[in-house]
């Protein structure tokens, strides 16, 4: 029942999702540990979300945010994180947009200026990965100008899709309401980020409308990433987090803002990374879109 109640409140879907989600209810609550069927018709949702990646000018979404909403959305310490780097090291962000942030990153700071995010020393090499390619002007400009290479801008293809000698080890790894908002396949997505991260690195995300890990979250919010066990009850995200090996988990929960947020840092401190898997039991294309994942048991 609680399944019923959260999915209906959570996603603006009426009578063909309701019946969807009741039926699914039913079959756990007389199939305890049998896996939630998978919804009918995923392939257009994701059909639907290829679009909403490619849409342009005021029907798209945000992806122009730049270093100092990074550093607000971002878990405490990440600005102190990048201002740590040195002129070797790698910085990935994840669903980086148009990647204003590691321009704003790279761009040189006037005596009378506030001290930036990631202060005024030496610069990392930074990488910016998106589904579609948002480079703008400004972004071909200063890559050119910087030359060698300092930062890089891939697109045309998943975080998952590329190989490790593609992208090398990096030392901090972003997403801001990128990737791991929007995989379809959240364990592979985490998996991977930590394939990338060189020991001792660390992971700075946020995800929104999900339940808080200190169960702070306002009643009547709306949820946009659910998580289930194998017995269909609902489970934190956090708390599947927290079961992954070789990683340190620090999660900041946000109840005031327009939805409840997580924040998170995964800090990777062995080699031996085993996270725990997901599998995607209901999508629903959107910006950010809605989904459903249960864990194996
Ligand atoms: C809402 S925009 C956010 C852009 C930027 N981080 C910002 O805050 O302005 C989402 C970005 O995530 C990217 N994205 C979504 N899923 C991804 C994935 N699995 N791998 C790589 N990029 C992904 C999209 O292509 C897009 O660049």
């Amino acid at each position: 029942m609680i399944s019923v109640k959260l999915s209906a409140k959570c996603w603006k879907i009426p009578v063909a999702r309701l019946a969807l989600v009741i039926v699914m209810a039913v079959q756990s609550l007389g199939a305890g540990w049998v896996q939630e069927p998978v919804q009918p018709r995923i392939d257009e949702e994701f059909a639907k979300q290829e679009k909403i990646y490619h849409r342009r000018g005021t029907r798209s979404y945000t992806a122009n945010r730049g270093l100092t909403n990074y550093a607000e959305v971002l878990p405490a310490g990440f600005c102190a994180a990048l201002g740590r780097l040195g002129s070797s090291d790698r910085w990935l962000d994840i669903g980086a947009g148009e990647g204003q942030a590691i321009l704003d990153y790279y761009t040189p700071q006037g005596d009378a200026a506030p001290e930036k995010c990631g202060g005024s020393g030496p610069k990392a090499r930074a990488v910016a990965i998106s589904i579609e390619d948002r480079r703008t002007d400004k972004w071909q400009n200063r890559a050119a100008s910087l030359g060698d290479d300092r930062i890089r801008y891939l697109s045309g293809k998943r975080l998952s899709q590329y190989s490790l000698e593609e992208l090398g080890k990096f030392r901090l790894i972003t997403d801001v309401y990128g990737g791991f908002t929007y995989t379809e396949n959240l364990s592979r997505f985490v998996d991977k980020v930590l394939s990338l991260l060189e020991i001792g690195g660390a992971f700075y995300t946020v995800l929104p409308a999900v339940h808080l890990e200190d169960g702070t979250d306002k009643l009547g919010a709306w949820y946009k990433t659910e998580l289930v066990d194998a017995a269909s009850r609902p489970v934190k995200v956090c708390s599947w987090l927290r079961q992954t090996t070789c990683a340190k988990i620090s999660c900041e929960s946000k109840t005031d803002w327009d939805e409840p947020t997580q924040l998170i840092k995964i800090h990777k401190v062995c080699s031996g990374v085993s996270v725990p898997r997901t599998n995607l039991v209901e999508y629903m294309a959107g910006a950010p879109p809605g989904r459903r994942f249960q864990l194996e048991p």
